[in-house]
């Protein structure tokens, strides 16, 4: 490591416009506005919120991101001419990002320009930037594939012409953790101004690159939120983040405890799906099914979890899943918090059903266990529903809102409530909620909502698995019918009974 570590990296989000840029997305500017909100509350030092020139919709988009009053800093992405420089000063941004193909390659086959011209259209540039009083960064467009004296000559063009801050870009993922190290390395000795570091994750090195380029001296990360951008994305900024935070000791300004729901808002909003073994924010990032596990992390969460990253660090939280793997322990434990202590006997009975249950192909869920365990033990009589549902209707088309009235019996009152929703589902799920919030209260959380299964075919039965939070407790459930909206209310309702059981 180059310098003191005491240093705090700076954490510039791409998600907004690389990240915009991954192949089937794009967000309304009201989606924009919500993320850059998130970005904000989560701490980033600089959020791109796009390409001003590339079209009138993202112009608008960034100008009301400047106007939103963030404290992170707004950057706009030019390319080497006063018209895209101009976009962005109209939209009000605080820096402007100007890049240029520099690598062999793409001079030839797309600028045209050569190296002589590149460096005179850097220089004049980057001095219009600074003209007119704006930060600048500079990015030599494919540094990892443009001659190493070309590309230092370049930073050192930018430096002079008056740049805050130059990046280098691997814009094809194609180096590797030691030769970013080496480049990064040579541009530090070469230029004196920071160093930012924007790596793809063609070879799902992007994080590694970009945390050995901090190693080198760079003391900016480019992240987009969950990995979205060009082909494979851009470095992770989870992942950097807590891999500079809790392996490298260095500091950066995010409030890591806001990264799971901040990852959450992304995979909604863009509609890319997190996978469950995504590390940090996946599904399955702190989740234990194993008996030696599941017993290891009951002890000790540091038995069989890195210790020097928790759930609680990054907002998320540590689960006992069941399964073929399932050993008693999980059985005792989570039963336990609902104050249920079987015999020995009765753990093992319940064990054999469960993993029978998972063998079957089924997700055991929390309601699993509960039923099962009561017809094990014969507690089944002391269950009362808290939420019975009576009658439910959805009016959908394409020429109408989705709308859901609904009526139930919640603890023995009769209520009743019609929401609208962006689909059927999400009408019902509402109407639900507010009869829900009325006579229970409002502090039942959905945190999980998953179609499980749609088998056969247009008469399948569709499967619902959701789990519902309330305080520090969640619960999952499922539901199963013919009709989707049915299942996805009864699931929910069976895991809001199952929290309000005493
Ligand atoms: O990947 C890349 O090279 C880019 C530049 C605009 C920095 O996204
Ligand atoms: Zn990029």
């Amino acid at each position: 490591m180059q310098d003191a570590k005491e240093r705090v990296i700076e954490v510039f989000d791409t998600t907004l416009r690389d990240g915009e840029q991954t192949p089937g997305i794009s967000f309304t500017r009201s989606q924009k506005e919500a993320i850059a909100r998130q970005l904000d509350k989560l701490g980033v030092d600089i959020i791109e919120a796009g390409f001003p020139i590339s079209s009138k919709k993202d112009k608008e988009a960034v100008k009301s991101i400047s106007d939103l009053g963030l404290s992170a800093r707004i950057c706009g992405l030019a390319r080497l001419r006063t018209e895209d420089i101009d976009a962005c000063i109209d939209c009000d941004v605080d820096m402007i990002h100007i890049f240029v193909p520099s690598s062999k390659i793409q001079r030839e086959h797309t600028t045209g320009m050569s190296e002589d011209a590149v460096k005179e259209q850097t220089y004049a540039m980057t001095r219009y930037v600074k003209s007119h009083g704006f930060e600048c960064m500079f990015s030599a467009m494919d540094a990892t594939r443009t001659d190493l004296p070309f590309l230092l000559d370049l930073y050192r063009v930018a430096e002079e012409a008056g740049a805050d801050i130059v990046n280098v870009p691997d814009t094809v993922g194609v180096a590797e953790p030691f030769g970013i190290y080496e480049l990064v390395g040579a541009v530090y000795r070469t230029v004196k101004i920071p160093i930012s570091i924007h790596c793809h994750n063609d070879f799902g090195l992007a994080v590694a690159n970009t945390l050995a380029a901090v190693k080198a001296g760079a003391s900016q990360v480019q992240v987009s939120v969950n990995s979205l951008g060009e082909r494979a994305g851009n470095a992770d900024l989870a992942e950097t983040v807590m891999g500079l935070n809790a392996i490298y000791g260095l500091k950066t300004r995010i409030k890591t405890r806001y990264l799971f729901e901040t990852a959450k808002l992304v995979e909604r909003l863009s509609g890319v799906q997190i996978p469950v073994t995504q590390p940090i924010v996946g599904e399955n990032a702190f989740s234990h099914e194993s008996g030696i596990h599941a017993h290891g992390v009951i002890k000790r969460s540091d038995t069989f979890e890195p210790g020097i990253m928790t759930p609680e660090m990054v907002g998320h939280r540590r689960r006992i899943v069941l399964g073929t793997h399932t050993g008693r322990h999980s059985i005792e434990k989570k039963l336990a918090e609902v104050g249920m202590t079987p015999s020995r006997e009765q753990v093992e009975e319940i064990l054999e059903r469960v993993k029978e249950l998972s063998a079957s192909g089924k997700k055991v869920t929390d309601d699993d266990l509960y039923s099962i365990a009561e017809v094990v033990t014969g507690e089944v009589s002391k269950y009362e529903r808290a939420v019975v549902l009576k009658e439910l209707s959805v009016m959908t088309g394409n020429n109408v809102i989705p709308t859901a009235s609904l009526k139930a019996i919640v603890r023995n009152k009769e209520c009743k409530s019609a929401q609208m929703g962006i689909g059927p589902v999400d009408a019902a799920i509402r109407a639900i909620q507010d009869v829900i919030r009325g006579e229970i209260g409002g502090d039942l959380k959905l945190k999980d909502f998953r179609i499980e299964a749609i088998s056969g075919g247009s008469d399948a039965l569709a499967e619902v698995i959701v789990g519902v939070e309330r305080g520090d407790r969640l619960v999952t459930a499922r539901g199963v019918r013919e009709d989707i909206v049915l299942a996805s209310v009864e699931a929910y309702i069976n895991a809001v009974n199952r929290l309000m059981q005493e």
